[in-house]
């Protein structure tokens, strides 16, 4: 058994993983409150792998909600050092359509008003994380290496967007964000991937695409049981690539 530790932050449409064997589950505490739920921990082919539902076990807690500061120190608390995170996400490049999966190259952070930091002054520490390029490259090649032994096709690279939600984005801000460079759009990437850093993990995102961004499909609205209809289907795909990366994750 290698002793390199794995965790994947699930999304919506991802609230276990397929494959794990001898699992346990362990409630953990951190001085910045509960983790979304208790984590699931297991092996997969060589590895250990702990995996937490960002929004809960039964999808309650809405984005701007998460205690994503407490979601990762447990994380790092029981020793893991990569952490791949799903997302869904609106597609914003024409190229994208529903269920594509995207592994982002950079991000842009439009919310506000979420603890995004455990530099906040009260431990006296001020610390300024470099953050020029927010995903590890080495998660990222490991990903697509996997979607490709797994033969699924993956946009190896894109600009995520992360708003505040939970309501969807405007049309006109869509365009804004198009402008500004991002690919995708989602809501939770940030400040999960910044929280990363400063607790000095690896962390990458594998984005599944679920509908068209805010007025990218002309006239029509966004419905909500098409986007829970490709979450399901293309959770199984992402599944599928974690399958083949866990496998021979080193
Ligand atoms: N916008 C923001 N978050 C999302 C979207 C979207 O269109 N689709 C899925 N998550």
């Amino acid at each position: 058994m290698t002793n390199i530790k794995i965790a994947i932050i699930g999304g919506s449409g991802l609230s276990n993983l397929r494959g794990l064997t001898d699992v346990r589950r362990e409630v953990g505490r951190t001085p910045y409150g509960d983790p979304s739920a208790p984590l699931t921990i297991g092996r997969l082919g060589d590895n250990e792998v702990i995996f937490l539902p960002r929004h809960g076990l039964s999808h309650q807690i809405p984005p701007h909600q998460v205690n994503y500061r407490a979601n990762i120190w447990v994380l790092k608390s029981m020793g893991v050092e990569q952490i791949y995170a799903v997302g869904a996400t609106g597609g914003i490049d024409p190229a994208l359509k529903p269920r594509d999966i995207v592994i982002p190259t950079q991000l842009i952070d439009y919310t506000y008003g979420r603890e995004q930091t455990y530099y906040d002054g009260s431990n006296l520490l001020v610390e300024h994380i470099d953050f020029s390029h927010p995903y590890s490259e080495k998660l990222r090649q490991r990903m697509i290496e996997a979607a490709a032994s797994a033969g699924i096709d993956v946009f190896a690279e894109g600009v995520y967007a992360a708003t505040q939600g939970p309501r969807l984005e405007t049309a006109a801000e869509i365009d804004r964000i198009d402008r500004d460079g991002g690919t995708i759009v989602g809501m939770t990437g940030m400040p999960e991937a910044a929280l990363a850093r400063e607790l000095e993990m690896q962390y990458a995102l594998v984005s599944l695409v679920v509908n068209p961004a805010a007025g990218r499909a002309g006239e029509a609205i966004i419905s909500m049981s098409e986007i829970l209809e490709h979450l399901e289907a293309g959770m199984l795909d992402v599944c599928r690539v974690f399958e083949a990366m866990l496998r021979t994750a080193k």
